[in-house]
């Protein structure tokens, strides 16, 4: 069946389909968004048709980046069982003029043909930007494309759950964030300590070592604004500090607190770079979104 499944994909090249390889076990903390997701699963589900639970439509995760959009995305896969499919936004918006809509609807309607699916839409603000102002030389094909979205979003009755991503809210047409488009938009933020202790650990067990064995308390401390993806950065740059170490005059070393510490040391977060970017962020999710954890 799922093969069969991957053979209409791979004809349409604007969807692909994604191996479901991460769990919810991979991603540290967002509590409220995985709460929010086990409660949905009963409604995508025909036992929810049968309650009368209304078909999840849907959620627009907004929110810095590295902090586990994407891998939400994937983990949810696994979790609801359904297979995982990518559109890419940007090749909707093939070379060939009159293309892009009907790029769209084939691509809603091999979605349909699969479901129940998820349908993964990354970084959505790169294709929809501009869809509500003219871009010059578009004539209007953004705004097309984009409506003929909306209005599947809008009247979708079959099981295609869409997750879609975001960093920039200030590049998306206002509608999108309209109420009865997306059913929640979710701000994933930083994780706090109790998320970065979980994060600390996940990727550590990834790389085989015991989370235990290792000082989690002083990386838990030492990483305030670190991101998911830059801690999992450190454990990685750590890895390769103590292979190092091992190979010029150490033959047992492994992985220690002080390689731990030193890459940390080494790494200056995206919160510390840009913090603008992501107080404008917090600013603007206060009003506009549900926090993810
Ligand atoms: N909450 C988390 N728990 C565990 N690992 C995480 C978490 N957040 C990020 N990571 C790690 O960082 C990697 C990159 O994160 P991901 O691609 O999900 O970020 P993103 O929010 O989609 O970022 P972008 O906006 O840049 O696309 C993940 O594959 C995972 O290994
Ligand atoms: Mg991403």
């Amino acid at each position: 069946m799922i093969k069969e499944k991957t053979q209409i994909i791979r004809k349409t090249g604007i969807l692909e389909f994604y191996p479901q390889t991460d769990s919810f076990n991979d991603v540290g903390g967002l509590a409220e968004l995985r709460d929010w997701f086990a409660k949905r699963l009963p409604a995508f589900n025909e036992e929810g048709g049968r309650a009368g639970l209304p078909l999840p439509k849907g959620v627009l995760l907004v929110g810095v980046p590295g902090c586990g959009k994407s891998l939400t995305a994937r983990a949810l896969s696994s979790a609801w069982n359904a297979p995982l499919l990518r559109l890419d936004i940007g090749r909707v918006f093939g070379s060939i003029v009159g293309k892009s809509e009907s790029n769209l609807r084939s691509a809603i309607a091999t979605a349909e043909a699969v479901s129940p699916c998820i349908l993964w839409i990354d970084e959505v603000e790169k294709g929809f930007a501009g869809a509500g102002s003219r871009r010059p030389g578009d004539s209007g094909v953004t705004a097309r494309v984009f409506g003929t979205f909306l209005s599947w979003m809008q009247e979708k009755r079959s099981p295609v759950f869409v997750v879609a991503t975001a960093n920039k809210i200030e590049a998306l047409p206002p509608e999108f964030l309209r109420k009865g488009r997306f059913d929640e938009i979710f701000f994933v933020g930083l994780p706090g300590p109790k998320e970065r202790d979980a994060i600390w650990r996940i990727h550590l067990a990834k790389r085989h070592r015991d989370p235990d064995a290792y000082d989690i308390e002083s990386l838990v401390k030492g990483s305030g604004g670190f991101s998911g993806a830059e801690i999992e950065q450190c454990v990685n740059d750590a890895l390769f500090r103590a292979f190092d170490a091992r190979h010029q005059q150490q033959p047992d070393r492994d992985l220690s607190d002080d390689d731990l510490a030193n890459a940390l040391a080494a790494t200056t977060p995206l919160a510390k770079s840009r913090p603008q970017d992501i107080e404008r962020l917090l600013a603007w999710a206060e009003h506009n979104a549900r926090r993810a954890g």
